[in-house]
């Protein structure tokens, strides 16, 4: 079923495996919302995910196949939106073999998110051709579903500059094929590790998506807090505090306000305060727990789900493939 006259969103993730609650509130949760209004392509970028990882391949699938448990145990809906694969979708390659045609190397050297993971990752060599066209193939990704909206992380906003540079440029040597398309930022809530650094998985602070109530109690009881807050009697500062920023996102803000001016004062302990998190945070993490089980349980139903959404992908990725090639004079 296409409402062609919903605005067109396209983004995706590159499968690192199962995701936790900053993967969830930072990115998921918009793309949920965006549901509503939007029609949405969800994908995995596994093609990307190669550009620092081409020699683990061995990982890719397994968390692919976790990444959609998560995505649909978060509220993606299948039916709704259009899940699929990037590299099962092959106009994406043939566009970013265009799109490289056009491409100045400069426009991708000067990109401040290549500089940047080219001076933090020493131990491999990333003077990769595929590294430094990331931002071809992700404008690939993008346009081939004539895209308006791409929600990402403040990451990502210079690629979508480079994006928008290449359909300019694309646009003024073919004609108008392709709209601009624009980020979607969301006010990403801030999501704390356990340890009170930023949720990581490499950090092993995080609370994954779906964990049981118990193992997800256990990590809040024992997260860290305002590392001021020695005792009961000090006051606290929730503004320092992860578990604050986890009540903003899971309590009403009648608890919010309580816990605002209650920690300040010690009115509360740290202990009650994760409880009443608890009550909130780990229902939640239950139901998402069943859902991920029934979806694990039956593996053939998400890759028929998957399939499905991969056939959908490449009748539109098609018909803006030909047109392309009818633009540039190729078909
Ligand atoms: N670059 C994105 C990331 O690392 C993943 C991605 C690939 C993407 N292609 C995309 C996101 C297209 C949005 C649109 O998170
Ligand atoms: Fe954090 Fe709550 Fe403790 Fe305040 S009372 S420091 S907000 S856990």
């Amino acid at each position: 079923m296409t409402t062609p006259a919903l605005p067109i969103v396209v983004s995706g993730m590159r499968p690192t495996g199962r995701l936790h609650l900053g993967h969830l509130h930072g990115a998921l949760a918009n793309w949920v919302r965006l549901q509503a209004d939007h029609q949405c392509y969800y994908f995995s970028a596994d093609w990307h995910a190669l550009t620092t990882s081409y020699d683990r391949t061995e990982e890719i699938k397994r968390a692919e196949r976790e990444m959609f448990v998560d995505f649909i145990a978060a509220g993606i809906d299948p039916q709704r939106s259009t899940l699929f694969v990037q590299s099962q979708v092959k106009q994406h390659a043939e566009l970013n073999l265009l799109l490289g045609m056009i491409t100045p190397l400069g426009w991708l050297e000067r990109s401040p998110s290549y500089k940047e993971v080219r001076e933090n990752i020493t131990d491999r060599d990333l003077a990769l051709y595929g590294f430094l066209g990331y931002p071809v193939l992700m404008t690939a990704d993008i346009i081939l579903y004539k895209a308006l909206r791409v929600p990402v992380g403040a990451d990502q906003v210079s690629h979508l500059e480079l994006s928008r540079e290449i359909v300019r440029r694309f646009n003024f040597h073919y004609g108008p094929v392709f709209p601009e398309p624009q980020p979607l930022l969301t006010e990403a809530a801030k999501v704390v590790g356990t340890d009170g650094r930023k949720m990581s998985k490499s950090y092993g602070n995080s609370i994954e998506l779906g964990e049981s109530a118990e193992s997800t109690s256990k990590k809040v009881m024992g997260a860290v807090t305002d590392p001021a807050r020695k005792l009961r009697k000090d006051p606290g500062n929730p503004d320092v505090c992860g578990i604050f920023y986890l009540h903003k996102i899971y309590s009403p803000p009648d608890v919010v306000g309580w816990v605002d001016r209650e920690c300040r004062v010690a009115g509360i302990g740290c202990v009650d305060c994760k409880r009443k998190l608890l009550e909130k945070l780990a229902p939640d993490q239950e139901r998402m727990r069943a859902r991920r089980e029934e979806l694990l349980a039956r593996p053939k139903e998400l890759d028929e789900l998957v399939q499905l959404g991969i056939g959908k992908a490449r009748v539109v990725a098609e018909r803006t493939m030909e047109e392309v090639r009818a633009a540039m004079k190729l078909s």
